[in-house]
């Protein structure tokens, strides 16, 4: 399959005053549709700087970020506003929701960016915030919310408008083990549901456990590129996730009618 993301020779140079940092030193880089992306690394090494170039966040100095077919390094400024709009979502490790408006509303933005009318904006919004656990939570403001459900409304608000691909910044930095837990369950849930391409930075390496490919910067550069096997993925995903999938209800049956070889059982 094509990638979805491909990163050529990209090169970021930062200037603080006659100083220059070299953040990104000719990295390359291919993630497939559908994939889970882990990028981890040391501080300062260049993970943010890297999902911002990938996002359209920041103007790369040299070199080309592709999403699909479209190169998105030479956009314009008003072109790539519209583009992220259509096709990518990013969380925050600071969640970064409006102050003023409650968390449907919130997570109604992207919608209204693409031309929902309000009342349909909502209802997808409290559909996605039910599928977030938060469903009681529609009408609250983010100031009378937990940090854990905070970022729950920035997990529905990326994912609300079905995006192509979403980035997310250390999403779980502020979060407690337990809620962190939770948080990555819920996105990694949401990202298989809608075929979602998800990349992520961390620098808790134990949380790259769940990736389909894990991506080590170090100085600016790639320095390992490693894809999971689906059995050691499945086992480590099992082991993070354990006592959620136990409190978990399963699935009602499709059907409740008895099974044909049991009809003629009953018959005898
Ligand atoms: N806006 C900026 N201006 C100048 N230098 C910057 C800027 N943003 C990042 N840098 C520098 O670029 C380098 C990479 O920074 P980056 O934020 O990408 O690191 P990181 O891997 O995300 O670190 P952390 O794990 O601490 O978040 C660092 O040396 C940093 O000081
Ligand atoms: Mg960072």
């Amino acid at each position: 399959m094509a990638p979805i993301i491909r990163v050529e020779h990209l090169r970021k140079v930062y200037r603080v005053g006659h100083e220059k940092v070299v953040a990104l030193n000719d990295v390359d880089l291919a993630i497939e549709p559908g994939e889970v992306c882990c990028i981890v690394g040391p501080s300062g090494s260049g993970k943010s700087t890297l999902l911002n170039q990938l996002a359209g966040l920041e103007k790369p100095t040299k070199g080309h970020v592709y999403i699909g077919k479209h190169d998105i390094s030479t956009m314009t400024e008003n072109e790539l506003a519209k583009f992220r709009q259509e096709h990518l979502g990013f969380i925050f490790q600071s969640y970064n929701l409006l102050p003023s408006m409650t968390a449907a509303e919130n997570v109604a933005l992207p919608l209204m960016f693409k031309g929902v009318g309000r009342k349909e904006r909502i209802r997808l919004a409290t559909l996605e915030l039910k599928k977030m656990g938060l469903g009681k939570r529609a009408n609250h403001r983010p100031t009378e919310m937990s940090g854990g459900q905070q970022q729950r409304v920035g997990i529905a608000r990326a994912f609300v408008a079905k995006p192509k691909v979403i980035f997310a910044d250390e999403p779980t930095g502020n979060l407690d083990s337990q809620t962190t837990r939770q948080v990555l369950y819920r996105m990694l849930q949401m990202a298989k549901e809608n075929g979602t391409t998800f990349v992520m930075v961390t620098h808790e390496r134990e949380l790259s456990a769940v990736a389909d490919r894990v991506v080590t910067i170090m100085d600016g550069k790639v320095e390992s590129n490693v894809l999971m096997d689906a059995q050691t993925k499945a086992a480590a995903q099992a082991e993070m996730f354990k006592d959620i999938l136990e409190q978990e209800v399963p699935a009602e049956p499709k059907t409740t009618r008895p099974l044909k070889s049991e009809k003629k059982s009953e018959k005898q």
